[in-house]
């Protein structure tokens, strides 16, 4: 069993990785939902075709006992390939997965249940201290992981608990790869939400005026009060932008997104609570839209450029890791997916 981090008595001053920066709560949200993948507009389900190919390879090569560590897991994407290669081949791995996030895929991802089982997952333990022994982990790999985190560190670290000869794997976000084309485009659409057209707090100036019309009488009223009109003026303008956006934006579920709980607001007026329901499903859709667009940011945050994947590299390498060129991956012949890093403990 590893030395867990957060089972880790400290006498001697704080746990390993308590100077780290606290995680902002963005993937803790997004993988509550229980998604499976973090690229849910190139994957339905787990990572198919070319990219699940070449996990499956990569796992082939294993010992039938072996223990793999999979950085930066999200639901365990990964290591469900693991599990399910291992199977196949009637090899029972000895899987972790670890995360900054608070994941708890057992209790989110409804499919898979069976290879869920053979995956112990370590909720909020960074990469940079992951609290296994030295010399005990066989395998190590990184699905858009390793580039999310403090890389020379992360290499000192996993170069001490790798085995020697220890195998490496990562696939990395690519600055020109679609994942990364998707996101700059969705960001771009969150700021028409928030910052370009206050969709929102718009719909929700209004929601409060015409919430507040209880009887017939107060609502012709309405029509003819200047407050009104001019915070009503102000929401279609809004949302006629929205729309614009949708039309021509090659991902536009963001704004998507955001034009249903206007119209489910306006249809919850109707109902009993009518007021209340219609700002919570504004206040609850506009929480989800800045978590999806936070996660955005820390994705690109993290692309890889020719210039970075240079200093991953090295630090890698200094750390105690050989390396193969790093590769491009294309996802079945066709776009971009990211870099493919493979190695070795040396
Ligand atoms: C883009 S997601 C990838 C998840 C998964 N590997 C996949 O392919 O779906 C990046 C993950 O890295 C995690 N992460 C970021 N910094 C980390 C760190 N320093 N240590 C461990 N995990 C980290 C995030 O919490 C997030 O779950």
């Amino acid at each position: 069993m590893p030395d867990h981090p957060s089972n880790t008595n400290a006498p001697n001053g704080p746990a390993p990785g308590a100077d780290l920066p606290a995680p902002d709560g963005a993937w803790d949200r997004y993988w509550a939902h229980g998604f499976l993948t973090s690229c849910r507009n190139a994957f339905s389900g787990n990572y198919e075709g070319t990219v699940r190919a070449l996990w499956e390879a990569f796992f082939a090569d294993l010992e039938a006992d072996a223990r793999i560590i999979d950085i930066g897991t999200g639901n365990g994407a990964i290591p469900l390939i693991a599990a399910a290669a291992g199977l196949a081949a009637g090899r029972r791995f000895d899987i972790h997965g670890i995360d900054l996030a608070a994941i708890d895929p057992e209790a989110t991802v409804k499919t898979d249940r069976h290879l869920l089982e053979q995956i112990r997952f370590h909720p909020r333990t960074p990469a940079e201290a992951t609290g296994f022994e030295p010399a005990s982990v066989d395998a190590i790999t990184g699905q858009y992981a390793f580039e999310y985190t403090n890389t020379g560190r992360v290499a000192e670290e996993l170069a001490r608990i790798a085995a020697p000869g220890a195998r490496l794997m990562f696939v990395l976000h690519h600055s020109e790869s679609v994942v990364m084309e998707t996101s700059r485009e969705e960001l771009v659409n969150a700021r028409i939400i928030f910052d370009e057209t206050r969709l929102f707090p718009r719909a929700a100036d209004l929601v409060r005026i015409v919430g507040a019309a209880r009887s017939p009488e107060d609502r012709r009223r309405l029509s003819s009060d200047p407050k009104a009109e001019q915070r009503r003026h102000a929401l279609n303008a809004a949302a006629e932008r929205v729309t614009k956006a949708i039309d021509s934006s090659p991902h536009p579920q963001l704004l998507q997104m955001a034009m249903h709980r206007v119209s489910d607001a306006y249809k919850a007026l109707g109902g009993e609570n009518g007021l209340a329901e219609a700002l919570e499903i504004l206040a609850t859709g506009e929480t989800m839209i800045t978590a999806n667009a936070d996660r955005l940011r820390d994705l690109m945050q993290a692309e890889v450029t020719p210039g970075r994947m240079e200093t991953i590299c090295a630090e890698l390498q200094s750390a105690g890791f050989r390396l193969d060129p790093p590769e491009h991956l294309h996802h079945d012949g066709g776009p971009l997916m990211g870099w493919v890093l493979r190695g070795s403990r040396a």
